[in-house]
């Protein structure tokens, strides 16, 4: 299966094809167009087909490109935001709220697994939290308080599952894993047996509201009644481009040489934070552990995430061998909760999912729980906590200023600083730079056979200058995330269009 990216997950190897030979028509009225094949677009198109409506799903690669098959696949009542901030922003109820989606989320995974038989190593696993010094150990004493009184099952643990040491720890119940490629081909099969449609390689390339909406692609131009939007951010300009912010987060995966793999979810309280779990392939056990997080686009020399990562590790454990290094991106929401439901400053009928921090798996999926009731039901209890239309002012101005005084720094400060070359010699092969070169500011990749790849750094999205991604191999936009490969193709969005390409009269 195909990724946004050149690093390659475990999730990626060993799994049952899917390609999808549906045809989709022109002269047919869908009820929903779903833009977006990950856990988000896939769960709420099997709903929705289940419940009788004619869906289409538009994917502009393969099912799994994007974040999907790039996450560590914890699924999660404990979430990025703890309890204890959610109360403090939103009240106690909208925190208990945010337990019992998220609890219905894993359950609504545990219940397809079953009914399909998808046999994608779903678990029920413990999870932990621990503390290094008192500082963490007040903050985890918040963190226990408010999830106890949302109804978490927590509790403080004199022991925690890894060799690290630590000041205090709390663990808890109804977390789980499983592996995200292999599920989300089973409900993709699912969904096409109940007559759902999937276009693969197919970009949306413009919408047009009206009576109905009409999608255009690259496929042909098909319309719906309502449309969701299950890409992260859509395309265009609206609120939610200033109000979420691209994070890079990276993991390995090694196999030990003493066996002592934990049976549970664990995260430690660092900033950012690290993250482990273990997962089977075959007769032999792994351990994933991811951190290192950064803003998109914010990093040129990315490889030495890895190294940190190795080292971190190698610190705790007997390290046999390193056998996956991979990057994956997710999006910050400015307030801590995702925004699910209608699209700001659209038409109602079209509908969007965003902002899932470090919890996609289980958000998306909460998503489609709650898009699957605005869009049966006209309405869902959780439609005014979700809303994407809300501003929390206490939450979100000071996070939403910071956030977008930094785009602003990029669109003009990266701009400003490119540097003037003399010779395309300046560049080394396998390495890459935005730079002035004969009078032409240009992105300029130098392969491994030290051949030139030259394109336009502006943004196809809103202009500003991308930045190199060395271990991926892309040039990543540091304002909304939109990446691009080595030689300017769209790789993830919100852009639409590819960067464009500059000839340099070299060879
Ligand atoms: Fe918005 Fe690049 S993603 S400017």
């Amino acid at each position: 299966m195909n990724r946004d990216s050149t690093t390659i997950s475990p999730w990626q190897e060993n799994i049952p094809g899917f390609s999808p030979d549906s045809f989709a028509k022109e002269d047919f009225i869908y009820d929903v167009i779903i833009v977006g094949g990950g856990i988000t677009g896939l769960t709420s198109a099997l709903l929705l087909q289940k419940a009788g409506k004619k869906c289409l799903l538009i994917e502009a690669k393969n099912i799994g490109f994007g974040t999907t098959t790039g996450t560590t696949a914890h699924l999660n009542t404990m979430m990025d935001t703890s309890y204890d901030q959610i109360i403090s922003d939103f009240g106690e109820e909208s925190a208990r709220m945010v337990h019992k989606i998220t609890n219905q989320a894993i359950q609504l995974i545990e219940t397809h697994v079953k009914e399909y038989n998808i046999e994608c190593d779903f678990q029920y696993k413990k999870g932990y939290l621990y503390a290094e010094d008192d500082d963490q150990a007040k903050e985890l004493d918040k963190i226990y308080e408010g999830s106890r009184k949302v109804g978490v099952d927590i509790g403080y643990s004199n022991e925690i599952p890894l060799p690290v040491p630590f000041t205090k720890a709390i663990s808890f119940g109804e977390q789980a894993q499983f592996q995200p490629a292999k599920y989300i081909i089973g409900i993709a099969n699912e969904f096409e047996k109940l007559g759902g449609i999937i276009l693969h390689n197919c970009r949306v390339l413009n919408r047009i509201d009206g009576d109905k909406v009409t999608v255009e692609t690259q496929k042909g131009n098909y319309k719906c009644i309502d449309l969701v939007y299950a890409t992260h951010l859509p395309p265009g300009v609206n609120l939610l481009h200033f109000e979420n912010t691209p994070y890079r987060s990276y993991v390995i995966t090694a196999k030990l040489k003493d066996g002592n793999y934990p049976d549970a979810l664990v995260y430690d309280m660092q900033d950012p934070y690290h993250y482990y779990r273990t997962y089977t392939e075959g007769n032999e056990k792994f351990l994933i552990l991811g951190g290192e997080d950064h803003k998109t686009g914010h990093e040129e020399n990315t490889d030495k995430f890895f190294r940190n990562l190795e080292a971190y590790l190698q610190k705790y454990y007997q390290v046999e061998s390193i056998v996956h290094r991979w990057s994956s991106q997710y999006y910050e929401p400015a307030d801590g909760l995702p925004y699910i439901g209608h699209t700001p400053g659209l038409t109602n009928h079209v509908y969007v999912a965003t902002g899932f921090s470090g919890n996609g798996m289980t958000w998306g999926t909460a998503s489609s729980l709650i898009l699957f009731d605005l869009l049966t039901k006209g309405k869902s209890e959780y439609e005014p906590l979700f809303k994407p239309s809300r501003i929390n002012v206490k939450a979100s101005i000071s996070e939403v200023v910071k956030e977008n005084i930094d785009v602003v720094g990029h669109f003009v400060g990266d701009w400003l600083s490119v540097k003037k070359i003399p010779t395309l010699l300046d560049i080394a092969t396998n390495d890459a730079k935005v730079v002035k070169y004969e009078g032409k500011i240009a992105a300029i990749y130098k392969d491994s056979q030290s051949q030139i790849h030259a394109v336009n750094p502006a943004c196809t999205h809103l202009k500003c200058s991308v930045l190199w991604n060395s271990s991926e191999k892309s040039w990543d936009c540091p304002c909304h995330g939109s990446r691009f490969s080595f030689d300017g193709e769209v790789l993830v969005g919100p852009a639409r269009k590819d960067l464009e390409a500059i000839n340099l009269g070299v060879q």
